[in-house]
């Protein structure tokens, strides 16, 4: 019998994101909101009875490269930093199931490495506590604690019937999510952030992978080159309250946004400002990039004119998904 567990390794987005000068440490501070979204990679994860191995496998839509070896996989990972701070020395099956492309801006690798990390304590009896999760977290990268905060986000407020329906049976469906975060220092410092999200997302993906250090890089060297500055930073407080405001009204932005189309690989300048004008012309309230690229979205409040956005770029992009912010479906589309 299987005693394994299906889990949901959710997507996330940057509302906003502003990037402040390089750290003597290589890592640039910055200033966020990320929102987890209910499209996402799903995992199953079940222990090996007979070998102390580690198998992992990879189905879905979006194939990795088969050259890489299994090892460098960040789920891979994850187990392995898992197995090293609990004691556990078990045989670990990973079936991935990925649907979010890689190098895309959505942090699909970091919510899996998440996701194993949370299974893995779950199906061990807990012997990590939360802090020690965030903390193996931020060894695998700067946006996992994130994915681990809000796995084990402890609210009340948003119960099971406001959980994704299409992840129905899987541990995610039973956890109280929140779903949104004002996070600082290189991405590890997350506060929840209570709001309610009255709309919906469609993301588009122009099928080109855009690397988070190349991204940083040329950030600096736009900065260099040009003179400009970080602009300052804004605050939780002032973030927030232009979260509470209808998004057609969001002041949010993406300094890689900026340096992209300035400096960037002409594909990618032409890509995004066809896709951020697409979504504009069907109906977004707000558009903006993605992490470091590559997926622009479109925050639409009617739910209707998001359908039509999404059929219509449907038949012009590679990759297009009609997705709403975690934990909120009750209230999270106005009719
Ligand atoms: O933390 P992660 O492994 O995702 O970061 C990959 C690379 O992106 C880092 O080595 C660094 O070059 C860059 N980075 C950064 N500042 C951050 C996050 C990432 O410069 N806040």
């Amino acid at each position: 019998m299987r005693d394994g567990l299906r889990v949901a390794a959710p997507c996330k987005i940057n509302l906003h994101l502003g990037v402040y000068d390089r750290r003597s440490d290589g890592y640039h501070p910055i200033e966020s909101i990320f929102q987890l979204l209910e499209f996402g990679d799903v995992l199953w994860i079940d222990s090996l009875k007979t070998s102390s191995g580690i198998e992992l496998c990879v189905e879905g839509p979006i194939s990795l490269n088969s050259s890489v070896p299994p090892e460098q996989n960040i789920a891979y990972k994850a187990v392995r930093l898992f197995q090293s701070a609990s004691g556990d020395d078990s045989g670990w099956y990973i079936c991935l199931e990925k649907r979010v492309p890689l190098g895309a801006g959505l942090g699909g690798g970091s919510s899996d490495a998440a996701a194993v990390l949370l299974a893995l304590n779950r199906l061990k009896g807990y012997p990590l506590s939360g802090q020690q999760l965030e903390n193996l977290a931020a060894k695998l990268g700067s946006d996992v604690p994130f994915f681990i905060k809000c796995g084990i986000a402890e609210t009340t407020d948003y119960s099971t019937a406001n959980a994704d329906q299409s992840y129905a049976g899987t541990e995610y469906a039973s956890k109280a999510y929140t779903g949104t975060a004002y996070i600082t220092g290189r991405g590890e410092q997350i506060e929840l952030i209570d709001v309610l999200a009255p709309w919906c997302v469609v993301l588009v993906n122009p099928a080109l992978h855009s690397s988070t250090p190349e991204a940083f890089a040329m950030l600096d060297r736009f900065r260099q080159k040009s003179g400009a500055y970080p602009k300052p930073l804004i605050g939780k407080d002032r973030l927030v309250r232009t979260l509470e405001s209808h998004p057609a009204s969001w002041t949010f932005y993406n300094d890689f946004l900026e340096v992209f189309m300035e400096i960037g690989r002409p594909e990618m300048q032409q890509s995004y400002s066809a896709i951020l004008r697409d979504l504009k012309d069907h109906g977004a309230d707000f558009v903006n990039l993605s992490g470091s690229g590559s997926t622009c979205y479109g925050v639409f409040s009617a739910v209707e004119s998001a359908k039509t956005a999404y059929k219509t770029l449907l038949k012009r992009w590679p990759l297009v998904e009609l997705t709403f912010p975690l934990a909120r479906r009750g209230n999270a589309v106005v009719q």
